[in-house]
This record gives C-alpha cells, structure tokens and sequence, in this order.
C-alpha cells in the first residue's frame, strides 16, 4: 500500500496531485490543440442526436451529481439546450416525465452505483438515449448505456472523489464545447479559446498544488470549527457544493453549499464569530455580487476564507484569508477553484486525526439501495 501512495500519507493527497496528470490524460488524444480539433470517439455517432436534443437529463449522485450541475451550466451556455440535473435516486421513483428524444447522461466514476444503474434502466425503457461518462473501464454503466466517454482519471482509492470529479467536469466541458460548435451556437472563436486554456489547465493547477503548504497552515485555524458555510454564484456554486461535501465527508464537520445570494434566505442567520465561509470568488461576471455577500458575512463578524484571481485586490482587503488562483476562462473556473477546497478538506480531516482515505460511514462504490 506504502508503494502504491507514491510517498504520499494518503491516497487522496496523491489523487489531488494527481491532477495535472489526469486531466492531461482526460483530454489526451481528444482534443489537439494544434489544429484545434476535438474528438471524442465514444459518442462521435450520437452527436448528431445530441444536437438535436430538445433536452438533456444528467443523473448522478454524490460528487458526480456536483460535476453535473457544472454539466447544466455549460451545456445551457455552449450548446443552448435545456437542461435538468437529478439525483438518481430521486429520478427512478418519481414517475419522471421522459421522452424518447430526450439524452439521458449517466456520470458515475465507479460505474457501479446502484441508484444510477436503475436510473439508466428506466431512461432505457422509455425510449431516451442513455450515454455514460464513467472512470472504472468496463464497468456495468459503460455496459448498459448506448454510448459514453470514459474519464481516464485512473483508479481512485480515496472514498472522497477529487481527481474523478475534475475528469467528469473536463469531459463534460469537451461534450458541451463540441455540440455547441456542431450546433452553431458556440462561436469558432470562442470555442478555440476554450481549446486553448483548456491546455493550459494543468500548469494553472500544478500553481494552486505549489500553494499547498500555506493551505495547510490556513487550515489548521479552522480544525476546531463545528460548522461552515461555502458560497459560490454561477459556475462556482456546483463548486460550493462540492466544497461542503468534501469537509462533510471526511472531517465530520457539518457544512453547507449555497448559491450565495440565497445566504439571505437562510443561512446567514448562522453567521457569527465562530463561522468560517469559504468563498469561491474569482473574476466573472458576478464579481461585484460576490463581493458584497462577501460584505455581507463580514458585517456579521464570519470568517471569509475566499479564493480569488491572483492580483485581487478588493476581497484580499476585505476577507481573513485568500488564496490566489490563476486566471481563467469563467466556463472553466471549476476546474481550478475546487482544488484548494479539496485541499482544505483534506489538511483539516488530518489534523482533526480522521482516516481520510476511508471515513465512517461511508463507501466509495454504493451498490445497493
Ligand atoms: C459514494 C462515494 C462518492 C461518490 C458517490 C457516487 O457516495 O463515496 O465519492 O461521489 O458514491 O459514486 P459514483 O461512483 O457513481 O460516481
């Protein structure tokens, strides 16, 4: 086991590492920076369909789910097609309403999950087409959809997802690019300049990686936090979620994702001293929004922890603490600003002494009900 974690202390550091490489291997041989081109071989022959599509559903659950929501945004914005996400527990006992033009999109890093599988099963029956966006080769999703694209992330030991969930949102990054281009609706423009940073990507997270000792000395001031909160607006609220559930799951301290400008409908009813907010912050088009709920938390006297573009200088005067990130193109921001919340997550569960790699409670597979 000490050999296969590679020096590493657990095998979610080594998979959070491991990121620049996975990402590298998720869109290696599918998209060619050099000619711009992009080709995913797995559902090149239901692209068509996909174009056509009236709508797409995403099912999923846990982080999967998470890479889903980010899936909405960017097939809503590439492609303009309309888009529901949905637990696959909650979609198989519904009574869904499923049409047989409608693409149901499967994601599932171990392919396996129960309540995933029936969701397929029942897509199938209604006459939908049912793609896969899957990690473990072989598994019973890839064998039971009709097409798919697998993530190429490599295995991932850690009961926490961190380097699957980056695969998923980067294929789903490349599906949503290359229908809204078929589609007309993603300019060549655009669609070139997405290529383009999407090959920068791995750098740009080796940066945040090289981060992680101050991460680390960040985290330790909130190991004895019994609550927080992670906000985020637009493509970076998926990442809130993902954000809370990563310190749910493997340091047993509650936490709670929000779009942030629903904290006024609730949440910022729990802010006080002993609140820490983590706050996905970088530039986009709801920048100024962002800061004022940033405002917000700090007129209730919480803790802002933010992760910002580097050279910002209007939050770093406002919030405890910020971690700079590398600029990038907003569709692509989840990509980065998950990083340093896996790595919060992660240095806080260790210093609490939880077994980070397999937390209580929980399975990395679920295959049963
Ligand atoms: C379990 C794991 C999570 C995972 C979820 C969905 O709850 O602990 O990390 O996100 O299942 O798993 P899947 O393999 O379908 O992505």
């Amino acid at each position: 086991e000490q050999i296969e974690k590679n020096g590493y202390e657990h095998f979610m550091l080594k998979e959070i590492f491991e990121q620049t490489q996975s990402i590298k291997d998720t869109f290696r041989g599918r998209v060619v920076p050099a000619s711009k081109e992009l080709f995913l071989g797995g559902i090149n022959e239901v692209i068509p369909k996909l174009v056509e599509a009236r709508r797409i559903l995403i099912i999923g659950c846990g982080t999967s789910w998470h890479a889903g929501m980010v899936g909405e945004y960017l097939f809503e914005e590439f492609a303009r097609v309309p888009v529901e996400v949905e637990y696959a527990s909650e979609f198989r006992y519904r009574n869904p309403v499923i049409y047989n033009d409608d693409i149901v999109l499967a994601i599932s890093q171990s392919g396996e999950t129960a309540d995933t599988l029936a969701a397929i099963n029942l897509a199938k029956e209604a006459g939908a087409t049912v793609l896969g966006i899957c990690n473990v080769v072989g598994s019973s999703i890839p064998r039971n959809t009709d097409a798919g694209v697998y993530t190429h992330a490599g295995p991932e030991i850690g009961v926490a997802s961190t380097k699957a969930f980056t695969a998923q949102v980067t294929v789903l990054t490349m599906m949503a690019m290359l229908v809204g281009y078929r589609k007309g609706t993603l300019s060549k423009e655009e669609y070139e300049k997405h290529i383009d940073e999407l090959a920068c990507l791995p750098e740009k997270i080796k940066s945040i990686l090289d981060k992680s000792e101050a991460i680390k000395e960040l985290s330790a001031k909130y190991v004895d936090s019994t609550n927080a909160l992670y906000l985020g607006r637009g493509y970076l609220f998926p990442v809130a979620l993902e954000g809370a559930l990563k310190l749910k799951e493997i340091s047993y301290i509650h936490a709670e994702g929000y779009p942030a400008a629903e904290m006024k409908h609730g949440p910022i009813a729990l802010i006080d001293e002993q609140m820490p907010v983590f706050v996905a912050a970088t530039k986009d088009k709801s920048y100024e929004k962002i800061v004022s709920n940033i405002q917000e938390v700090k007129a209730r006297k919480g803790h802002v922890i933010a992760i910002v573009t580097e050279g910002d200088t209007v939050i770093k005067g406002m919030a405890d603490h910020v971690i700079e990130i590398p600029e990038t193109l907003e569709a692509l921001a989840p990509l980065l600003t998950v990083i340093p919340f896996q790595l919060i997550s992660y240095y806080i569960a260790v210093l609490r002494g939880c077994n980070v790699d397999q937390p209580r409670n929980l399975a990395k597979s679920v295959t049963v009900e």
